[in-house]
């Protein structure tokens, strides 16, 4: 059984002042969750659609489901956690309880920031995740990587094999709540990627192709380039 979870669960601090979270903010036509869910929705292999949201938005983002999407079964909207792996860990147990968590049980995890998934990113997360029990987006990395450290570099790897972090990243859920449960508070704090905790357990995580166009709405710019991604003002997608 495969499920969407789609992470809605933060504020959105570094959009600044806005007078809501950035998933309810609008591109196009719609707010940007609703482009999100939408990616998701038209694959019939999900079983359910989880959103985890803030507990005070959990009406609105109901609201906009029965909008835009309509009345469906489909679409679940639960709270989400204080952190990113929090929010995670909410979706799991809340799989759990409603289906048991079998070993064949697949998560589909999407920052509900990102509206321009595709679809073949999908599909290959779905069959990566189910075939190996863990994967992640990346693209290459365009620019060389630069760690630094007491404001002088330390190290600059071999570009050709540095990555970009994207989502989806896709889990065996099970697997996914064993190591998370096996970590100390410490190592919890600082991890904020779910697909580093199968690294740091010696797991193999395989890697999906992305695509340029599947950023993330972090900053106000951000927003501006969503914008003009929708009205196809950047012929990329
Ligand atoms: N997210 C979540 N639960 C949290 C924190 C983040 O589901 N407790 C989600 C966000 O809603 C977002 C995605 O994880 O869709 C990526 O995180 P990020 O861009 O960092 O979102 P925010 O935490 O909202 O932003 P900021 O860090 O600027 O506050």
């Amino acid at each position: 059984m495969v499920f969407g979870v789609i992470l809605a669960g933060g504020t959105g601090s570094r959009m600044g002042n806005f007078e809501k979270p950035k998933q309810f903010l609008t591109i196009g036509d719609r707010p940007v969750i609703i482009h999100t869910i939408e990616k998701f929705f038209v694959n019939d292999k999900f079983e359910k659609i989880i959103v985890l949201c803030p507990a005070n938005w959990i009406s609105h983002a109901s609201g906009l489901v029965k909008k835009y999407i309509g009345e469906t079964k489909r679409v679940v909207i639960i709270e989400g956690g204080s952190t990113r792996n929090e929010t995670i860990m909410n979706s799991i147990n809340y799989i759990e309880e409603n289906y048991g968590l079998g070993d064949d049980i697949v998560i589909v995890t999407h920052d509900s920031v990102r509206p321009f998934v595709t679809y073949r990113i999908i599909e290959e997360n779905i069959s990566l995740a189910e075939k190996y029990g863990a994967c992640d987006t990346v693209i290459p990395a365009t620019d060389t990587i630069v760690k630094g450290e007491n404001g002088y570099i330390s190290d600059i790897p071999d570009r050709r094999a540095m990555y970009q972090g994207q989502t989806p990243q896709s889990f065996k859920a099970k697997k996914l709540k064993e190591l998370y449960m096996s970590l100390t508070e410490t190592e919890r704090a600082i991890l904020t990627d779910a697909a580093k905790i199968f690294v740091m357990k010696g797991e193999k995580v395989y890697l999906v192709e992305g695509e340029v166009f599947n950023i993330k709405i972090t900053y106000p710019y951000d927003l501006k380039v969503a914008e003009a991604l929708i009205k196809g003002d950047m012929d990329v997608c």
